[in-house]
């Protein structure tokens, strides 16, 4: 039997957690999970690059060709089913899937977020603006979240959390690297890994791991 599940991945910007998913995919770390695609919001997305040269394929899906994210959701709901996608990851992926997407991969679909929520996340908390955020609040800990995906932004079940330290000094680029090589490069891998390996239990909006 063949358990190979597609990973469908969603990029908008630099894709350095992408580059850790086809990372631990080389070393075997993704279980039973195959990237399958990568499909982008920007043509200019860096993400594409990386995906290419590891031969895996690449699609676009431009938001700003939408006025409406309704529109989009569906466009790109047509694109994942093509695709044949089991499981979907937002890596950095910027725009909020209408209900369409949400009701279609129900636990199927996870983010990675770079604080530890409920803080500092929701609706304009997206990448160096939350750790813009964190700093202003003069936090001593921030952290990564990788959590399902659904209607609500930031709000599904919470699949794993790392705390990192935030140091004097920080500024919100050398905050988000350290959380990026400290907490998500790791979460997102293991969290794909355990989803494609059928490992994750959703009860009452919380998560168990088998
Ligand atoms: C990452 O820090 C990711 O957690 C964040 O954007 C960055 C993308 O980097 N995502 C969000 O803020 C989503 N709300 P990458 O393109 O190099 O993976």
């Amino acid at each position: 039997m063949n358990n190979t599940k597609n990973v469908v991945v969603l990029a908008s910007g630099g894709g350095t957690n992408l580059q850790a998913l086809i990372d631990a995919e080389h070393r075997g770390e993704l279980g039973c999970g195959k990237i399958s695609c990568v499909i982008a919001s920007k043509a200019d997305a860096y993400a594409l690059t990386r995906a290419k040269e590891n031969g895996i394929k690449t699609r676009t899906l431009i938001r700003k060709d939408y006025n409406d994210v309704e529109l989009y959701s569906q466009d790109m709901l047509k694109l994942l089913i093509e695709e044949k996608a089991d499981i979907i990851v937002y890596a950095g992926f910027m725009t909020i899937l209408g209900e369409c997407v949400c009701d279609a991969y129900p636990n199927k679909m996870v983010n990675v977020h770079p604080a530890l929520i409920p803080s500092f996340c929701g609706k304009g908390y997206y990448g160096l603006r939350v750790h813009e955020e964190a700093l202003k609040k003069g936090v001593k800990v921030s952290g990564a979240t990788v959590h399902f995906v659904t209607a609500e932004c930031d709000a599904g079940p919470i699949i794993l959390q790392k705390a990192v330290e935030v140091l004097d000094g920080d500024t919100p680029e050398t905050l988000q690297r350290r959380i990026m090589e400290q907490a998500e490069w790791k979460l997102l891998p293991k969290a794909v890994q355990l989803l494609c390996d059928e490992k994750i239990v959703v009860e009452n909006g919380k998560t168990y791991i088998k």
